[in-house]
């Protein structure tokens, strides 16, 4: 079987997850290969400090990765692909030749929509590698926190599958890979390689087949028509996005969810009332470890179910544009 961990968005733990992916299924006797499609090389980073034998890393960011893998992973019974952060003509490889390709987000609404990305060249790669499927899974998550229902809506508008065990933000994946080691052999009865080990266990490595066909795409000029598609998508004006705003009116506070964003204004679901010209200030969650993010503007129409909103043009242009970006 073939697994990619992939997400353009760096720091996600793309490269962590893959290499204890690997070392749990080296533990169990199986012969597995782990493949670095990353330029920058995070696992070959790894792989000079470590004495794991157990293991077989081979460096290869190539947008032929679907061609070779054949001649690659002769022998081996499972392929672990460290995908790089971007969405380009190694990432669609990588994707042409993956069973499964795991997308790790982090639980935050804006990390989740900044996705969107990754989960629409995974559908992009489907029309070629029919075998494919794609999965979230919940990544560097702050111990003792549950899931917010704005981070289960942005989730659920993907419409990908979510692997149900969660990765949490734990030192030990930091100082076990800082020693060339997995969890697994730094602290095998830690909480990070129980999770490992959850993750593993859901991973139903058998139920893949291994027989595939070969795909022969013309890997450049796909990923132009799918970045020119996407594009097109992006010159849509308005976005359909679900997410949680805080917003303050006066001296009062209130959340609702934004259903229409564009540059020049907003949409929000909510059942209080609100008097048109009222001057409005929305606060977006923040990235993780990144401060909030305030548009303010007016309250243009009042009906039943919502507000609509302009913001304050043009010095907060950047700002609006930003998030849009984001999401
Ligand atoms: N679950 C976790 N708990 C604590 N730290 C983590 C966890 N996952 C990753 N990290 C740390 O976060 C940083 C980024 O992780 P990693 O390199 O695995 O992400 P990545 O998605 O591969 O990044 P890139 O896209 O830049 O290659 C590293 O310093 C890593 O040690
Ligand atoms: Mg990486």
């Amino acid at each position: 079987m073939v697994i990619s961990l992939s997400n353009q968005k760096g720091g996600v733990g793309k490269t962590t997850i893959a290499i204890n992916i690997a070392s749990y299924i080296a533990s169990k006797g199986h012969r597995v290969l782990l493949v670095d499609a990353d330029p920058l090389g995070g696992i070959l980073q790894w792989q000079d400090i470590s004495d794991d034998k157990s293991l077989d890393v081979i460096y290869h960011p190539k947008d032929t990765l679907h061609k070779d893998i054949d001649e690659l992973s002769k022998g081996y019974k499972h392929t672990i692909i460290d995908a790089p952060p971007s969405i380009d003509d190694i990432t669609l490889s990588t994707l042409l030749t993956s069973d499964l390709a795991i997308v790790p987000v982090e639980p935050s609404p804006l990390s989740i929509w900044a996705s969107t990305k990754i989960v629409s060249l995974i559908r992009h790669a489907k029309n070629h590698n029919k075998e494919l499927e794609g999965r979230l899974l919940i990544s560097r998550k702050v111990v003792g926190t549950a899931l917010g229902r704005d981070v289960r809506e942005a989730l659920d508008s993907h419409g990908m599958g979510l692997i149900t065990t969660e990765i949490c933000q734990r030192t030990d994946f930091v100082k076990s890979l800082r020693q060339g080691l997995s969890v697994l052999q730094y602290a095998p009865k830690g909480e990070a390689a129980k999770e490992i080990k959850s993750l593993c266990d859901e991973i139903n490595f058998d139920a893949f087949s291994s027989k595939r066909l070969p795909i022969d795409t013309a890997i450049k000029e796909e990923i132009d028509e799918y970045k020119m598609t996407a594009m097109e998508k992006r010159r849509d004006p308005r976005k359909t996005p679900l997410i949680m705003v805080d917003f303050a009116t006066k001296n009062r506070a209130h959340r609702g969810f934004i259903h229409n964003i564009s540059a020049g204004g907003a949409f929000i679901e909510t059942r209080e009332s609100f008097s048109v010209g009222e001057e409005i200030t929305l606060t977006f969650m923040p990235f993780k470890d990144k401060s909030p993010v305030k548009i303010t503007g007016d309250i243009i129409r009042s009906v039943p179910h919502g507000i609509a909103v302009k913001f304050d043009m043009p010095d907060q242009d950047t700002t609006v544009k930003s998030i849009m970006e984001e999401i």
